[in-house]
């Protein structure tokens, strides 16, 4: 699966087609990327990627990128819901069966199972980083500092 990586990633045309197949997902994904210099967007990716794999291998620095991927993707930030990672790895697996030629399932499998360990964690952080904010309670005057994420469902709370 490394080697795998190692065939596709030094591809530079592998991170455009990547891009073109994941906006074909869904009408949602271009306008989240209008302003965005598609060629940075694609250094950056394949950083990006490594930094995954490298994550399911238990690697303590990937281990830092991938909590930095998963609070600028979280909701206070780029704000991407979680049912677009599936999206984002079929899009990843229809790339990477383009561009390597002893692409097989099983190895389909092995790359989605080390992707898997990455982006659950990045799931499961999606509505933990919320900069903590001072809300005004709509009901009282005293101002709280508290988390989004620590703000009692049903009760209505009020930006400052
Ligand atoms: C686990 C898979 C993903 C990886 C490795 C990844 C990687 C990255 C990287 C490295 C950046 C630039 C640095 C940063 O802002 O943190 C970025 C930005 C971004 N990503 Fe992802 N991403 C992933 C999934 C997604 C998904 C599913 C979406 C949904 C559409 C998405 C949308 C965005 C957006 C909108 C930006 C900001 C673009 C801008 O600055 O205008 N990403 N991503």
């Amino acid at each position: 699966m490394s080697r795998s990586c190692g065939r596709v990633c030094m591809n530079p045309r592998f991170f455009a087609r990547f891009y073109a197949n994941f906006l074909r997902q869904s009408p949602l994904i271009a306008p989240m990327f209008a302003r965005r210099d598609m060629a940075k967007q694609r250094r950056l990716l394949r950083a990006g990627i490594s930094f995954l794999l490298q994550y399911a291998q238990g690697n303590d620095y990937a281990a830092l990128r991938v909590g930095d991927l998963a609070a600028s993707h979280s909701r206070n930030r780029h704000n991407i819901n979680p049912n677009m990672y599936p999206l984002w790895i079929d899009a990843l697996m229809m790339t990477v069966q383009e561009f390597d030629e002893q692409f097989t399932p099983d190895l389909r499998n092995k790359w989605v199972a080390a992707l898997r360990v990455s982006i659950e964690r990045m799931i499961s952080q999606y509505s933990v980083f919320q900069r903590p904010t001072v809300w005004k309670a709509a009901t009282s005057s005293q101002s709280i500092s508290i988390t989004a994420a620590m703000t009692p469902s049903g009760q209505r709370l009020m930006r400052r």
